[in-house]
């Protein structure tokens, strides 16, 4: 049994020009102790498939449908109350976008985080708590007695991941938590990352626009466009075979970075509130054929992968 199962998840923003379609019909699974990666541009849903799993969609977003279940339990129809007390921060946390500046800046690093555990009454006592935390995430406990502004991005970040630690939950939803850091800081944290896996038994799902990045870190990917998912394979089937044309030139700007020329991908994505016929990526493929025009394709197995393209249907 995954320990967090996500079925068909459609979340739409309702807008004056039309309904937003975010994540449009989603299934992600996550094992304990996995590290999964959602990659893809910046507007493909991939914030709005975290805030979702935490049930922190607010209006003009509405849940459309679908189902979440944890360690087998459904629980994204359950009441608000039950999933406040048992699931969110208990058992599934998350660093949102930009929660390096998410602290608030007149209080201490430790009364913040003792905020969280006196909100959902732990027991045992809150600065032993706040130290252990800290040392978990490779900072000196005295770094809580501090500002927020008196410390750097990476501590920053760090202190946030203790944060959100400290119900120990099972899955943490890191959503682009090393963006904004330089190259080497980027990589302490994923490092960091890692480590929790392996100290703690964490499932993560990791969110990043940044398949460098994500090939360093995750066990599987899903790739995710316009608010479907259109390949899902392990991290070396992604780097080494990718299938979907959007995921192959995902990892052509990958290698293109290295190579200090960033070519990225012609055109952009749609406006999800009128959307293209047919493939959402057909008006931007290399390999386009009259039949991505028409008709949408679903994620089917291919080999090793799971991908949603013509080019391996019909
Ligand atoms: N609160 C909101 N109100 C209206 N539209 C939103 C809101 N949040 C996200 N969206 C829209 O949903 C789409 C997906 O956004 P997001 O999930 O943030 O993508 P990503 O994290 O992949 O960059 C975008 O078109 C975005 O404009
Ligand atoms: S279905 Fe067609 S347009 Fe879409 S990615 Fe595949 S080849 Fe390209
Ligand atoms: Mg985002």
């Amino acid at each position: 049994m995954p320990l967090l199962k996500v079925e068909n998840l459609k979340i739409y923003f309702h807008m004056p020009r039309g309904n937003v379609k975010a994540v449009d019909g989603v299934d992600v699974e996550i094992d304990e102790g996995e590290i999964v990666g959602v990659a893809g541009e910046s507007g493909s849903g991939k914030s709005t498939l975290a805030l979702g799993i935490m049930r922190l969609i607010v209006p003009p977003g509405f849940i459309e449908g679908g189902n979440i279940y944890f360690e087998g339990k459904e629980i994204l129809h359950i009441p608000e109350k039950v999933f406040n007390s048992e699931y969110r921060w208990k058992r599934i946390a998350m660093v949102f976008q930009g929660s390096m500046n998410g602290f608030t800046p007149v209080f201490k690093i430790r009364d913040q985080i003792k905020e969280v555990l006196e909100v959902h009454n732990y027991s045992g006592d809150p600065d032993q708590r706040v130290n252990e935390l800290m040392k978990m995430v490779n900072l000196d406990p005295s770094i809580a007695d501090r500002y927020p502004h008196e410390l750097s991005g990476g501590q920053k970040q760090r202190a946030f991941i203790a944060m959100a630690l400290a119900l120990n939950p099972k899955l943490l939803l890191a959503d682009e938590p090393t963006t904004a850091l330089d190259v080497i800081t980027q990589t302490h944290i994923i490092n960091l990352l890692k480590q929790l896996k392996k100290e703690l038994g964490l499932s993560i799902l990791f969110i990043t626009h940044d398949l460098a990045l994500m090939s360093m870190l995750a066990d599987r990917i899903y790739v995710m466009y316009a608010g479907e998912i259109v390949e899902e394979a392990t991290i070396e089937n992604i780097v080494k075979n990718a299938k979907h044309p959007y995921t192959q030139l995902l990892m052509e700007a990958v290698a293109d970075i290295r190579k200090d020329y960033i070519k990225g991908i012609p055109g952009s994505m749609p406006d999800l509130a009128n959307l293209p016929p047919g493939c959402r990526f057909h008006p931007r493929c290399p390999f386009v054929m009259d039949i991505c025009k028409k008709e949408e394709p679903k994620l089917r197995v291919v080999g090793s992968n799971k991908v949603a393209c013509w080019l391996y249907q019909g």
